[in-house]
């Protein structure tokens, strides 16, 4: 049986619901590859009675330096030290999985070249839309189109706190504080709130879609700070809905990009996108019009993308 040896950069949220799918799953996923996918370290600074102790370390090179790991699983967040591990672990030969949306934004040119350099994989499927198989149809099934725009809802945190208040007139802060606790904000969820964590996402979108890479910073970017009530209402009297939309557009050969609030007809699919769900709605020259719906946060279904990049390395085994 071929073996395909993991180690996870960081068991938070993602990695641990990485982590538990490969666990679980891992029969169902050794049936469907041929391949065993084994979970062999674990990188952790915190106390984690809850993982296999003879799997835990502290010390980052006994996964980026370690011959027995064949992909690293990179959950850490942020952009660094994030982005130097996985520059490390791909010098070292290791093919590298991320979920991290700023770190694949900040270093997409580096991380990408250092990849190629190397002849290792370089997947972060999970880093846009949650489970959603967003890239992966981009570059798969989508990829004989010219693409001409993508609209997306992708923070979950944004989309919660405005189907809240749109449909149940919450206050701001109180549903910003459950979206915390039910694990889909940034631990500083300044980033979801202002539109930073879309701006990344869009970013990674556009390298995808457009073959340009433009810097998050570079993006216009508004969050949903000050939208109000009085904002929604006077929406809903002209039939549409609020939402934190990710867009970008071909005009006159040029892209032009920007996250920011805007006003969605009901009648539009983007509309009936509610709570912490994602969606992207793509445009391509063919095929026409494109949604990709599904959670974009949470253990889960961001560690079921996870996995789904690990099985297609397994596959090329
Ligand atoms: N904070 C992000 C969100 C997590 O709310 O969508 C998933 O990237």
């Amino acid at each position: 049986m071929k073996k395909l040896n993991i180690g996870i950069l960081g068991p938070g949220t993602v990695g641990g619901g990485a982590y538990e799918i490969l666990t679980k799953n891992h029969d169902l996923i050794q049936k469907r590859t041929g391949v065993s996918l084994q979970v062999v370290k674990i990188l952790t600074r915190r106390s984690r009675p809850d993982l296999p102790a003879d799997l835990l370390t502290d010390d980052p090179d006994d996964i980026l330096n370690n011959p027995d790991v064949d992909v690293v699983v990179e959950t850490i967040g942020g952009i660094q030290p994030a982005a130097s591990f996985m520059l490390q672990a791909m010098n070292h030969g290791k093919h590298v999985v991320t979920a991290n949306k700023a770190a694949v934004a900040a270093e997409y040119r580096e991380l990408t070249k250092t990849a190629a350099q190397n002849n290792v994989k370089f997947l972060f499927e999970a880093s846009v839309g949650g489970g959603i198989p967003v890239l992966t149809s981009i570059e798969g099934a989508l990829s004989g189109n010219n693409f001409l725009e993508v609209m997306g809802i992708v923070n979950g945190t944004t989309n919660y706190i405005l189907t809240k208040m749109t449909e149940e007139g919450s206050d701001y802060s109180e549903v910003l504080k459950d979206a915390q606790e039910k694990g889909f904000a940034e631990a500083d969820p300044t980033s979801d709130v202002e539109g930073i964590d879309a701006a990344n996402k869009l970013c990674i979108l556009m390298a995808l879609l457009f073959d340009k890479y433009v810097a998050p910073s570079e993006i216009p970017t508004t969050g949903i700070s000050k939208i109000t009530g009085a904002d929604i209402a006077s929406a809903a009297s002209e039939g549409c809905k609020i939402k934190l939309i990710a867009h970008a557009a071909l005009k006159n050969g040029q892209v032009v990009c920007s996250v920011a609030p805007e006003r969605i007809p009901d009648s539009h699919p983007l509309a009936g996108v509610s709570n912490e769900f994602n969606a992207v709605y793509i445009t391509g020259d063919m095929v026409g019009e494109v949604m990709l719906y599904g959670k974009g946060a949470g253990a889960l279904p961001t560690g079921s993308a996870i996995v789904g990049d690990i099985i297609s390395i397994a596959k090329e085994l």
